[in-house]
């Protein structure tokens, strides 16, 4: 295991779309458990594949985190099958770092997906969790949580990163 570094807002992978995991192999099973390790010394609640620069469609969910077993959710191809109501709340990425904005996430969705087992995950969740799995899968599909913000904003919170990382180079 190991932790991988966290690539952050202006890197290409975080804005492609990632690819579906043909295949629960090894390859996938070691990349989720660095992303849970990755995760957890962070620390954070949710992370996916491409912020460790892996352009497959895995994300890891841990409201805990590490503190509770349970409460980790590994997932791949995850999809939102069903959502209802709407719930407005403040939220961050690890790859956009100290940046909170509000954010209108679904109150309850209903996901699907395969769990490392290889069988089908069918989740529900609301508030918090929910607000996690539709983060970490925008960024499946290429998308921060800063692109659901008003264009200014958005360009704003670009330009600030973009500036750091010219002045860091
Ligand atoms: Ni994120």
């Amino acid at each position: 295991m190991a932790i991988r570094p966290i690539i952050t807002i202006g890197h290409k992978t975080l804005s492609r779309k990632a690819a579906p995991v043909e295949e629960i192999d090894d390859d996938v099973r070691l990349l989720a458990r660095d992303m849970v390790e990755t995760l957890h010394a962070a620390p954070g609640i949710g992370l996916s594949a491409p912020q460790v620069n892996a352009g497959v469609r895995l994300i890891v969910v841990d409201l805990s985190i590490g503190e509770n077993p349970d409460e980790l959710i590994v997932m791949a191809n995850p999809e939102i099958t069903a959502q209802e109501g709407a719930c407005v709340r403040e939220e961050g990425c690890l790859s956009v770092p100290e940046v909170f904005e509000k954010v209108s996430r679904p109150q309850k969705i209903t996901v699907r997906g395969l769990g490392l087992d290889g069988r089908e995950k069918i989740i529900e969740a609301q508030d918090l969790l929910a607000r996690a799995f539709c983060h970490e899968i925008d960024h499946l599909e290429g998308k921060l949580f800063v692109d659901r913000l008003s264009p200014l904003k958005r360009s704003l919170i670009r330009k600030k990163f973009k500036k750091a990382a010219a002045a860091a180079s």
